[in-house]
């Protein structure tokens, strides 16, 4: 079968990388992809939310599934673009359509589906112009500190958390104003939990579900998880903390009843779900929904699958999931982020990478902001290559990804050399 991949980061060559090693796949697309992803597939030059030239593409290559990397084309619809198109409504697209989507594209859709089926959440109020009145109140309700999230998508940076309540009114004031355009409108803002985050990945055809390995991702810039948030630092399978109790939990508490509570409101969902997950004295919580794999989870989560991937996303696709075999690798897994200088704020692209062919075989070398040029590759983002490893133990396997971050180079390289430091 030929597969076109969605996405142009570290996940997409993830998911590429393992894709490619099914025996069902004929050719693999990855439009637009990166460097890496050329390696590992064809790129084709069109932007994931381009749906017309998507169409053509998949229409004049016999492309038999579409599997959607990012959210972008997910809220934008791409998956109801396809039903309601004669010609690619039998073409499966990986992905919830835009209302299931929403469980990602607006905070305040998803703590009211949590609400509806009693997923344990924090404690929240929406606001917007109409009720910024009630929102002063919450806020003056809750002890300190205070989080506000922006409803709809805001690249990873529409949450505030604010140690004091005069600073709060006043952010909530900023963002209500269009801090972050559309996307604060309006407002969740919730009760602060304090305990130890997981991401929990779950596909589902809609009616039974799969849980992939659980992950741990490190958002903070800086060592011992200080200063800004970025896309994502590095990653680490399986998490110590997430045991087969809490795993046990977080199936019955959230898994069903998110899977039961998406059937149950007739949203159609083939996909991904990606529970960020919070253990608060031991017990899970949901931080947030994204309705994709994360990045730099997948980068992990993908070397720790040891079945077919295709035929779990055939059984995604064709309502069959539950005859579907998901295996794991019992090894650890970890990838640590080389990131460009300056990145999570202004960086510069285009610089020239080097000692790729020099890292041990033993690295999995993932692209994220890549491309190439004239024989050689630049880098093209803030986030630029994921080294990935496997060992017996994560310690095992860190000390391979950090000797392969130190190979690969390009000018103002920066990772963090304390991935699963807290674990
Ligand atoms: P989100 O985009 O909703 O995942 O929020 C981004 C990050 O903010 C999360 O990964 C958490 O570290 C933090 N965060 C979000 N909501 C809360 C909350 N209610 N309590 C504590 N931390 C939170
Ligand atoms: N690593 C978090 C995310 O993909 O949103």
């Amino acid at each position: 079968m030929n597969i076109l991949l969605l996405g142009s980061g570290g996940r997409e060559h993830a998911l590429a990388w393992k894709i490619a090693q099914s025996p069902k796949v004929d050719t693999l697309f990855i439009a637009p992809g990166n460097a890496g992803t050329a390696q590992t597939g064809v790129n084709i030059a069109i932007n994931a939310t381009d749906f017309p030239a998507i169409r053509d593409f998949v229409l004049s290559n016999q492309v038999n599934m579409v599997v959607v990397g990012p959210e972008d084309p997910l809220v934008k619809g791409i998956y109801d673009y396809f039903k309601n198109d004669e010609a690619l409504k039998e073409i499966p697209v990986i992905g919830p359509g835009k209302e299931g989507a929403q469980l990602e594209g607006s905070k305040d859709f998803a703590k009211a589906f949590m609400m509806r089926h009693g997923i344990p959440t924090a404690g929240y109020k929406s606001v917007s112009a109409g009720n910024l009145q009630e929102g002063i109140a919450f806020l003056e309700s809750v002890k300190a500190p205070y989080v506000l999230k922006a409803d709809g998508l805001a690249a990873g940076k529409g949450v505030l958390i604010l140690d004091s309540l005069e600073e709060a009114k006043k952010e909530l004031t900023n963002m209500l104003e269009g801090m972050f355009g559309e996307a604060s409108k309006t407002v969740v803002i919730e009760e602060f939990l304090d305990g130890i985050e997981c991401s929990v990945f779950v596909m589902t055809d809609g009616k039974d579900y799969k849980i992939l390995p659980v992950a741990k991702d490190y958002k903070r810039i800086g060592e011992g998880n200080t200063g800004l948030n970025t896309g994502g630092m590095g990653a680490v399978s399986p998490v110590p903390f997430a045991n087969d109790e809490f795993m046990d939990k977080v199936e019955k508490r959230i898994v069903i009843p998110t899977v039961q509570g998406l059937k149950e409101e007739g949203i159609d969902y083939k996909g991904f779900i990606f529970l960020g997950l919070i253990k608060v004295e031991g017990e899970p919580m949901v931080i947030e929904y994204n309705c994709r794999m994360g990045d730099p989870e997948t980068e992990v989560v993908m070397l720790r699958i040891a079945s077919d991937f295709v035929e779990l996303l055939e059984g995604v696709a064709t309502g069959t999931l539950k005859e579907k075999e998901l295996t794991f690798d019992p090894r650890a897994a970890v990838t640590v982020m080389l990131v460009s200088g300056g990145y999570p704020e202004a960086y510069e692209k285009n610089k020239v990478i080097t000692g790729l062919e020099s890292v041990s075989s033993e690295n999995i070398v993932f692209h994220a902001g890549t491309k190439e040029e004239n024989g050689q590759i630049l880098t093209n983002g803030g986030r630029v290559i994921a080294v990935s490893s496997y060992g017996e133990t994560k310690e095992e396997a860190l000390k391979k990804s950090f000797e392969g971050a130190q190979t690969i180079g390009f000018d103002k390289k920066y990772f963090r050399s304390d991935i699963g430091f807290d674990l």
